[in-house]
């Protein structure tokens, strides 16, 4: 007889019902790889899950000279291909393409972005869609200025309905660059329809940081110097620079990952609880994690951080090139594939508390983990013996892959006598609430429709996060500290190590 299995109440109305408002979505860049990969896939399954309005309509604009038949079929193979969901939904898809259209743009003519204009307002008429815009610049950051000052040229950014852009990171080279984006942007928008996108902030599992500590009352009294010793948190990855090696020569490990995605972990795990979950209140206290980190300057920069640069090595049993022998790669680049830093955050919940960040690319797996290392117990009331085999206590968020959040304790060996011994109560995302967690895309394109930019980057988090960064910098440029070499499908330079055995501590093994 089979048996009937109960239905898990957590898989119950997993669903997200918000329906985005009708407008119009241009994507600059529809041709490209981010837009393939990502965007029009998340568009896909935001219509399945039926949270686009009837009318929404989405304009491809490209350098390429493609008919709206040809950008369809160039959406569906991207679709077929990078969908979360499988099996593609025919019905959904046809009824999907059928609102995609496609205006060639050059960004250096402003005729062009007269005839998307044009378009747009043709789109509005049929689709009964009230003059909402959403730009989407899926390009290279250094286009943003000019797609901004062309849509103010063309009066794509005034009029009835609302008017927003999405940028990607990084936003900026340094915090030079990343002002004068801010005054562009500001020019043609006002701040809050500017949707800075990173993508770290649209991950479920970097949401429920915050669902942890603050939708439950055991964690918070505990999450402080008083006893937490050190937070490490990594960004690892096996993969190398695949095609992007003209943008990653210029970026390196540091503005690549540690700036924006490491940054934002560093201010989720280690900010006040806001009064609401609503943007301004959660923008606010992040922006406050940033400003009280202690700037790393002069010979601090020395002790403090670690660059390596990956040399020919192994990963996941496939003998893999040095970085320097990558397409696009200067072949004396001095540019970090891998960085650590050590920082502290002065203020009363975290004085006296290291945090570790490192990031690299061809480490040996992919893992993003924040580990929260808790101290000693005070007095050894089982005796030293006993209590050999047993590791402090340590909280582990591992944001991907395998997501999901352990607790490690020490337990008694069920045998004679009293032996202590570390063990590991586990939450899976997988195993609880039987689905597949959707992709950060979707989440965050379906929240600027919807115009809530909570999960969005606001201009003063990213000057803040620059000030920290630009320092370093030009301590590196200056090679301090000097640039060593780690095989591909290592942890990183011997320094990196040594960056916590010199504090009596060593990274963990994800
Ligand atoms: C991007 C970086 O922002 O994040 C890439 O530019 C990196 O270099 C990627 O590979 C990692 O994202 P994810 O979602 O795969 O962890």
């Amino acid at each position: 007889m089979k048996v009937q299995e109960a239905p898990n109440p957590l898989a119950e109305g997993l669903h997200d019902y918000r329906v985005a408002d009708p407008a119009v979505m241009v994507i600059f860049g529809a041709t490209g790889d981010l837009s393939g990969r990502k965007l029009l896939p998340a568009l896909y399954n935001l219509a399945k899950q039926r949270s686009l309005p009837a009318g929404f309509a989405v304009v491809g604009a490209a350098m390429n000279e493609l008919t709206d038949q040809a950008f369809r079929q160039l959406a569906g193979q991207k679709i077929h291909q990078y969908s979360r969901t499988q099996p593609i939904d025919d019905r959904v898809l046809a009824a999907f393409l059928d609102q995609l259209f496609y205006v060639k743009v050059d960004f250096s003519k402003l005729d062009d972005f007269r005839a998307l204009a044009q378009r747009v307002r043709e789109l509005d008429n049929t689709n009964h869609i009230p003059g909402n815009r959403i730009f989407y610049c899926a390009t290279p950051p250094p286009t943003y200025q000019t797609i901004a000052v062309q849509l103010q040229a063309a009066g794509l950014n005034t009029g009835e309905g609302f008017h927003r852009v999405v940028v990607e990171k990084p936003f900026g080279y340094d915090l030079k660059s990343a002002r004068d984006l801010t005054q562009t942007l500001q020019k043609v928008f006002a701040e809050d329809s500017v949707f800075r996108i990173d993508h770290y902030l649209g991950k479920e599992t970097v949401q429920n940081i915050l669902a942890f500590r603050f939708a439950n009352s055991i964690f918070e009294p505990v999450w402080n110097t008083n006893l937490i010793d050190s937070v490490q948190i990594t960004v690892a990855e096996d993969i190398g620079i695949e095609n992007r090696g003209a943008y990653y020569d210029h970026a390196g490990a540091m503005r690549d990952i540690i700036q924006n995605h490491g940054l934002q972990l560093v201010t989720l795990t280690a900010m006040e609880p806001p009064l609401a979950f609503e943007a301004n209140a959660v923008r606010d206290e992040k922006v406050k994690v940033l400003r009280a980190i202690r700037p790393l300057l002069g010979e601090d920069i020395e002790q403090s951080t670690v660059r390596g640069q990956y040399v020919r090595g192994w990963v996941l049993g496939e003998q893999v090139p040095g970085y320097r022998e990558e397409k696009n790669v200067a072949p004396d680049s001095q540019t970090e594939t891998f960085a650590a830093l050590r920082l502290f955050i002065d203020n009363w919940r975290w004085a006296g508390v290291p945090f570790y960040i490192r990031a690299g690319k061809r480490l040996p797996k992919r893992v993003t983990e924040i580990r929260i290392q808790f101290k000693r117990p005070p007095h050894l009331t089982f005796g030293r013996d006993a209590m050999k085999e047993v590791d402090p206590n340590a909280i582990t968020l591992r944001i991907q892959p395998e997501e999901g959040i352990s607790l490690k304790f020490g337990a008694k060996v069920p045998s004679a006598g009293l032996r202590i011994r570390s063990v590991t109560m586990d939450f899976q995302y997988q195993t609880s609430f039987l689905v597949e967690a959707p992709e950060a895309y979707e989440r965050l394109l379906l929240d600027c429709m919807i115009g809530d930019p909570t999960l969005f980057t606001r201009a003063d988090e990213v000057e803040a996060a620059w000030q920290l960064i630009d320092p370093i910098e030009e301590s590196w440029r200056n090679s301090r500290p000097p640039l060593e070499t780690y095989p591909a499908g290592t942890w990183g330079p011997p320094s990196a190590a040594k960056l916590l055995q010199a504090d009596g501590r060593e990274w963990h093994r994800p």
